[in-house]
């Protein structure tokens, strides 16, 4: 089957996340060591940056790196973090010639600084294309997101610069590190987890959950169509009933 072919490209999420899980697993099977899995996941990150600039998705959220990442062993994070720096290093002129706007969103200040050098650098290079926003979400974690957002707030009222009354969910959104970007309405987590992983728990609060066995460095093009289709066959309802949704459908 054509599966790109059978894309509806009119209802198409404007923003996929996705929580790319499975590299340890995928080199584990094959004999080799996790950084193994993490070198041919990039090949994946291209693949699917790529296929979803050429099919349209106007936002990529990828999970790369979660703040409770930092507790695996020393050569394993160093090993992420130098792969972080030469994929970037590797890849920007390419993402720049093919529109592609990169984001970051997480604990900036805590990646090694060479790592924030080159990805000011790329945000910098990328900061006027109008093609895909790539957001990689690095060092992050959402419940951090959601207290430092909570604390930055609370500083404003203290100071005078807000009232406690008029914080609403759109000033509260503004504080989180995706004021900029639409909710997700598509999250896919490879490897067969189903879990959220301190991942836009905010975010995501309507969003629909597509769980696919297949590890990361096995997910390509095809993959990522097939869970577009699939998300293009269900029904949103936001809290209404079947026949409401039908209805404003017509
Ligand atoms: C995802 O693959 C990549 C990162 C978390 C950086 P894992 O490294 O979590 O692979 P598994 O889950 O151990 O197989
Ligand atoms: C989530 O994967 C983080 C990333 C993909 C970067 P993990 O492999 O770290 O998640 P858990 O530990 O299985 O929940
Ligand atoms: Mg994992």
């Amino acid at each position: 089957m054509d599966v790109l072919g059978s894309i509806d490209r009119s209802k198409l999420p404007a923003h996929v996340a996705i929580i790319m899980d499975g590299n340890g697993r995928w080199a584990k099977e094959r004999g080799q060591d996790r950084v193994y899995g993490h070198h041919e996941g990039v090949i994946s990150v291209r693949e699917i940056v790529n296929a979803s600039a050429e099919v349209g998705i106007k936002y990529l959220t990828l999970y790369a790196f979660s703040a409770e990442n930092w507790n695996r062993p020393k050569a394993e994070v160093d090993a992420l973090m130098e792969l972080l720096v030469n994929t970037i290093r590797k890849e920007i002129e390419e993402l720049d010639k093919n529109n592609v706007r990169l984001h970051i969103i997480g604990d900036f200040a805590s990646l090694p600084l060479v790592c924030q050098k080159e990805l000011n650098e790329a945000k910098e290079m990328t900061a006027d294309n109008t093609g895909l926003n790539l957001v990689l979400a690095l060092s992050y974690s959402s419940r951090q997101e959601i207290v430092e957002a909570a604390k930055k707030i609370a500083v404003k009222v203290a100071s005078g610069e807000l009232k406690a009354e008029e914080v609403d969910s759109k000033i509260f959104e503004a504080h989180l590190y995706t004021a900029d970007f639409p909710d997700p309405e598509l999250m896919i987590r490879t490897s067969g987890e189903y879990r959220i992983s301190n991942y836009l728990l905010y975010q995501l609060a309507y969003a629909e959950l597509y769980f696919t066995n297949v590890h990361w460095p096995d997910f390509r093009k095809d993959n990522l169509y097939e869970a577009l289709l699939n998300y293009q066959q269900r029904e949103r309802r936001f809290g209404k009933t079947s026949e409401q949704i039908q209805t404003t459908n017509q």
